[in-house]
C-alpha cells in the first residue's frame, strides 16, 4: 500500500499535552475536554480509554512474515488501516486510543486530519472539531511496522507472536494494542471486520465468518466478520500454512472453520473430531451457543504455551487434549459472550471454564464435581499453598490474575453454589446467567446478586465471605 505524506505533521507530545491541559482547565461548558487515558481498571489502569464507546472496528491489514524461526519475526511487516466507529460519551476535545509499538502515519476523525501524539501505549488524538456528547464519529488510523510481542505482568507472552511460517495474535489481557489501535479493555465490546492480505500461499484466519477470499498480484486477501460484540482481548489473527476444514453443525447449520498447522494435524485430528459433541453438550448445559460460527486454530507459536478462548475460534499452541477443548469452548459462553467488566472479575471466566471441565468429567465416567472439589479441599495451605494464596474475587496483583485461585477456587465457588441450591436450580442459574448478560459485561456483584435472586430463601453469606472474598483456606468445605 502506498501512503501519502501526513497532511499535518505529528505535534510534539509536550505541545499537545499543553493543549489538552488548557482545554481541560476551561471546565466543560462550551469547550470539550479530553477523555481519560484509562478506564481505571483495578489491575490495568492504563488499559482502555474514557469518553467514547466503540461500536465497530474495520481493520484492513497486510502482513508479510519475516524469516520465521531464523529472525523471530524481526523482518516482518504489518501495514494497517483501522477505522473505528464510536460514540462520544462526553463532550470531547481529544481522546486516546491504545497502541503499543508500530509507526502511526496519520489519523483522521470524520475524514478530517487530526493532531495526534504518542506516549507509551497511549495514542492521543485531537480531532479538528470537538465531538459532542452522544455524537457518533469515525476515526481512521494508518499505521505500519514490525508488531511487538508483549510480556504480561505474569511473564507470559501476548500481542503479536511470530510462528515458523507466519504469526499469531493473542490479546489477553492487553495484547490487542500490539496490532490494532483501539479501546483495549473488556468493558468496550464491538463488532469487527478484519481483512488480512498475505503473500499468496499463506492463509489468514480470524474470528467470525470468512466473507471472501481473493488472490491478485501474488497476494491473497481474507475478509472476516464478527457481527456479535467482541472484546479486544478476544480478537485474533493467525497467518501461516494451515490445513483448513469447513463444515456445519446442527439443525441451524452453524459454520465450523478449523485451521490446523500441518505439523499438528495428526495429533489434533482425534480431539477436534469431538468438537461437535462438545458444542452440543455445552449447549445442553449452558444454553444456546451465542455466536454465528465456531471452530479452532491449532498453531505453533514460538513463545506462547497457552490456549486462549479467542471468540468463535479458540487458539491452541499445538494439539489440545479434550479437557482443554472443553475449557476454551465453555469460555464462548463465559468470558466471550458474558465478559468481565474489569480484570478483577477474571474468576467469572476461569471459574466457569474450569467448572465445565469438572462437569464434562462427571458426565463422561470421570469423577463427579463434588469428588473433584473434595480432592482439592483435602489440600492444605502447606501442600498446595498456591490454591489458598488469595480469594478468587480479589487477586493480589496483575501478575496473579491467571493463578490457581482464579481457576480452581473459582470453580469451587460454583460447586458450593450447586450444593446450596440443588442441581435443577444450579443449571437454571448457569444458563440464566449466560442468557441475562449475553453479549454484555458483568462483574462479581452482578453475579452474587443474580444467584441470590434465583434462589430466594437460601443463604449465600458464608460462601461469598469465605470462598469468594476470604483470605486463606475456608474452614469448612
Ligand atoms: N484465558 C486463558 C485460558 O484459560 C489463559 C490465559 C492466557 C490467560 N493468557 C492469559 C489468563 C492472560 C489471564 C491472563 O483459557
Ligand atoms: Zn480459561
Amino acid at each position: 500500500m502506498s501512503r501519502s505524506v501526513p497532511v499535518v505533521p505529528a505535534v510534539p507530545a509536550f505541545l499537545l499535552a499543553l493543549g489538552l491541559a488548557l482545554t481541560a482547565c476551561s471546565g466543560g461548558g462550551v469547550h470539550g475536554s479530553p477523555g481519560s487515558s484509562g478506564v481505571h481498571d483495578p489491575y490495568f489502569p492504563k488499559a482502555g480509554n474514557g469518553g467514547y464507546d466503540v461500536s465497530h472496528y474495520d481493520l484492513k491489514l497486510a502482513y508479510t512474515p519475516g524469516q520465521g524461526d531464523r529472525d523471530r519475526g524481526q523482518g516482518s511487516r504489518l501495514t494497517g488501516t483501522a477505522t473505528l466507529t464510536a460514540r462520544a460519551t462526553e463532550h470531547l476535545s481529544a481522546f486516546d486510543l491504545d497502541l503499543k509499538g508500530l509507526d502511526v502515519e496519520d489519523v483522521t476523525v470524520e475524514g478530517r486530519p487530526a493532531r495526534w501524539s504518542r506516549s507509551g501505549q497511549e495514542l492521543a488524538v485531537r480531532p479538528h472539531d470537538d465531538l459532542d456528547a452522544d455524537e457518533t464519529f469515525r476515526v481512521t488510523v494508518h499505521y505500519s511496522g514490525t508488531p511487538e510481542t508483549i510480556t504480561d505482568p505474569d511473564g507470559s507472552e501476548e500481542g503479536w507472536l511470530p510462528t515458523a511460517d507466519g504469526a499469531l495474535a493473542l490479546g489477553e489481557p492487553t495484547g490487542s494494542m500490539a496490532w490494532l489501535p483501539g479501546n483495549d479493555h473488556p468493558s468496550d465490546k464491538a463488532s469487527y471486520d478484519i481483512t488480512i492480505t498475505v503473500p499468496k500461499g499463506l492463509q489468514a484466519v480470524s474470528n467470525g465468518e470468512l466473507r471472501g477470499e481473493s488472490t491478485s498480484g501474488g497476494r491473497t486477501t481474507f475478509a472476516w466478520r464478527s457481527a456479535e460484540p467482541m472484546a479486544t482481548y478476544l480478537a485474533t489473527v493467525a497467518v501461516g500454512r494451515y490445513d483448513i476444514s469447513r463444515s456445519t453443525l446442527g439443525p441451524g447449520h452453524l459454520p465450523v472453520y478449523i485451521a490446523v498447522d500441518p505439523t499438528q494435524a495428526r495429533a489434533a485430528r482425534g480431539v477436534l473430531a469431538k468438537l461437535p459433541e462438545i458444542m452440543e453438550w455445552e449447549e445442553y448445559n449452558f444454553g444456546p451457543y451465542p455466536f454465528s460460527s465456531t471452530g479452532a486454530i491449532v498453531d505453533r507459536p514460538q513463545d506462547a504455551g497457552y490456549a486462549l478462548e479467542t471468540q468463535t475460534r479458540p487458539v491452541f499452541p499445538g494439539a489440545p487434549d479434550t479437557t482443554t477443548l472443553v475449557h476454551e469452548l465453555a469460555h464462548q459462553w463465559y468470558g466471550d459472550s458474558v465478559t468481565p467488566k474489569t480484570w478483577q472479575d477474571m474468576w467469572l471466566n476461569e471459574g466457569f471454564a474450569t467448572y465445565a471441565e469438572w462437569l464434562w468429567a462427571e458426565d463422561h465416567d470421570g469423577d463427579t464435581a463434588q469428588q473433584t472439589f473434595d480432592r482439592l479441599y483435602a489440600h492444605g495451605e502447606d501442600d498446595y499453598p498456591d490454591l489458598w494464596s488469595f480469594p478468587p474475587a480479589k487477586p493480589t496483583s496483575a501478575a496473579h490474575i491467571s493463578d490457581d485461585p482464579v481457576y480452581v477456587r473459582g470453580a469451587m465457588v460454583l460447586q458450593k453454589i450447586r450444593r446450596t441450591v440443588g442441581d435443577d436450580r444450579f443449571y437454571d442459574i448457569v444458563q440464566g446467567w449466560a442468557a441475562a448478560h449475553r453479549h454484555g459485561n458483568a462483574d462479581t456483584d452482578d453475579f452474587t446478586a443474580y444467584v441470590e435472586r434465583m434462589a430466594p430463601g437460601k443463604d449465600f453469606t458464608g460462601i461469598w465471605r469465605d470462598w469468594l472474598y476470604g483470605k486463606g483456606k475456608p474452614d469448612r468445605p
